[in-house]
């Protein structure tokens, strides 16, 4: 059975695979992080939606039978985008997550944080309103939380005063449930609990997206067989120092042996 293609802007997508690895334990898998031109969440929608097809591109030259858009900022601009390329499944985070908020906290205000690509590009907001018209949110862009996560400043005195500064507003809008809309943020998980305290669900999407594709998979008949030996191949655009320890924080376990890909230059610009 040919494998499940995986690509996010970077490692930060790892968080996904995980997930997906989990939940699929006889499936396998080809993860391309977009290392070399990561992030994505600071970058306009057409350069986002081209480098999400390149990425798709390089994912079918694998044979993929499905394709999952890890990275929340390239699942809010360019879904769709790729849906009308593609001739295979496209799942997205956006809509999983949305709908994982709306059962954890069905009557009261969602509130949404991702990047700044993420959040302007109104992806979350519009799949929770087609799910509930009335709902009410409050969405915040967070630029420094993947920096934060990057350097590792996931606990402490830092991180601790930019949660505060980035999620005061949602506190104070009486939030039910928080969707974490970017790959990085599961790893501030403890501190944003902690600071929001359980009054409020915290919204993981990458759990909600791995049922999403089994699902998928499983109504298409394209699941694996369960006796199937599975192989997780995984590919980067560029392997910088401090790589391998990131990206093991990330994927919380032992990884897959990563391959360098080389793009032609060309290959980026077409
Ligand atoms: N993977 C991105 C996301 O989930 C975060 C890093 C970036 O900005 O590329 O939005």
């Amino acid at each position: 059975m040919n494998p499940i293609g995986v690509f996010d802007s970077g490692i930060g997508g790892l968080t996904v695979l995980k997930a997906l690895t989990d939940e699929l334990p006889s499936e396998s898998f080809v993860y391309f992080g977009d290392t070399a031109r990561v992030p994505y969440g600071t970058k306009s929608e057409p350069v986002v939606k081209q480098f999400a097809l390149q990425d798709s591109l390089f994912l079918l030259k694998h044979d993929v039978k499905l394709i999952v858009v890890a990275c929340n900022s390239a699942s809010s601009v360019a879904l769709d985008f790729l849906k009308q390329r593609l001739a295979l499944p496209v799942i997205g985070v956006i809509k999983p997550g949305a709908e994982a908020a709306l059962d954890a906290a069905p009557d009261k205000p969602i509130g949404i944080i991702g990047t700044r690509a993420t959040i302007a590009s109104g992806a979350y907001q519009r799949a929770l309103k087609s799910l509930k018209p009335d709902i009410e949110f409050t969405a915040q862009p967070c630029p420094l939380f993947v920096p934060l996560v990057e350097e590792g400043l996931t606990a402490g005195e830092i991180p601790k005063v930019v949660v505060e500064h980035y999620l005061h507003p949602l506190k104070e809008a009486g939030i039910g449930a928080l969707i974490l809309g970017c790959t990085h943020y599961p790893l501030l998980k403890s501190i944003i609990a902690e600071y929001f305290g359980d009054e409020v669900i915290i919204i993981d999407s990458a759990a909600a997206t791995a049922q999403k594709v089994k699902a998928e998979l499983a109504v298409r008949g394209m699941l694996a067989d369960e006796e199937t030996s599975r192989s997780i191949n995984f590919f980067a655009s560029d392997i910088s120092p401090g790589f391998v320890e990131q990206s093991r924080l990330f994927f919380g376990g032992e990884l897959p042996q990563v391959e360098k890909v080389e793009f032609e230059v060309a290959d980026f610009w077409v």
